[in-house]
């Protein structure tokens, strides 16, 4: 059995046929499994181990501009098909899972900011090989349940790999960061042939979203006081539970109300 030893191997694996593709998801996700930690969050082997002593300090905004398009693309496609999978949803549920969807591109910037902390050369070859949040997709949703069902939708998407998953929610971070991040691979078309294109996308309830904002703009990776990293520890859990007080507020009205409208 053929073993890929990094996700970018995959990438740069060129498809032919609806069942070879399905085949080597199979068995990638197999891979995926046996390398779940002991939380159920999955972690790669370390992509590309060299790291040159060069120190190129930009990128040029010509490499920067081709690098990110057939990311833009893998994007798109993402985003549109989460919409797809909402309106099935709400076609079938009478019910929307989802809020709103927010997508960037990662910056040149941040790119080369990215690769220097990892002591990686400031190159567009080397951003491909080793960054998996090049394109990001964030899926803010009402409710907990809203994503799980929202995910197990995409579970279902025959063409697109999972290709790394970590759950925040059950396994919240030491901060009181919750979320749900999965690496997708998106099939992206040339003339050349087909080649996966990883896009991150992170699946958050409206509170959560609130949380990781303000939590960003008020302390992430700064200097912070431990009363406010405390403070904000208590809000995660706070905000949680005014969720799942909310979520039994609608779950009564639509109880005595089977025919509320949706939206
Ligand atoms: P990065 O190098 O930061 O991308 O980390 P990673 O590749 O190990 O991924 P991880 O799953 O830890 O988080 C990626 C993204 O999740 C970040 O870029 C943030 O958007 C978000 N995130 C993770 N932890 C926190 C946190 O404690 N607070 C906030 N506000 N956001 C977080
Ligand atoms: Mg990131």
């Amino acid at each position: 059995m053929k073993r890929f030893h990094t996700s970018i191997q995959l990438y740069n694996c060129i498809h032919q046929g609806a069942e070879f593709l399905i085949a080597r998801k199979n068995e990638f996700q197999n891979d995926i499994l046996k390398e779940m930690n002991s939380e159920g969050i999955y972690e790669p082997p370390k992509a590309l181990a060299f790291i040159s002593p060069s120190k190129i300090e930009r990128i040029p905004q010509e490499e920067y501009d081709q690098l990110v398009e057939p990311y833009r693309e893998a994007m798109t496609r993402l985003e549109v098909r989460m919409n797809g999978l909402n309106e099935d949803y709400r076609k079938k549920y009478r019910d929307y899972p989802i809020h709103n969807i927010q997508a960037r591109i990662k910056s040149r910037k941040s790119i080369e900011k990215k690769l220097a902390s990892k002591n990686l050369p400031v190159t567009a070859y080397t951003a491909k090989d080793n960054l998996t949040d090049i394109a990001g997709i964030r899926v803010i949703c009402y409710f907990v349940e809203d994503i799980f069902s929202i995910l197990s939708l995409v579970k279902t998407q025959t063409d697109l790999l999972i290709l790394k998953e970590s759950d925040y929610i059950h396994y919240p971070k030491d901060s009181g960061y919750k979320s749900y991040h999965m690496v997708l691979g998106i099939p992206v078309y040339r003339i050349e042939g087909m080649q996966y294109y990883p896009v991150e996308i992170q699946f958050r309830t409206l509170a959560m979203d609130l949380w990781a904002s303000m939590e960003h703009r008020i302390c992430y990776k700064g200097d912070t006081p431990d009363e406010t990293t405390d403070a904000f520890r208590n809000y995660s859990g706070e905000l949680s539970e005014m969720e799942r007080r909310m979520k039994h507020l609608l779950d009564e009205i639509r109880r005595d109300n089977p025919q509320e409208p949706m939206q």
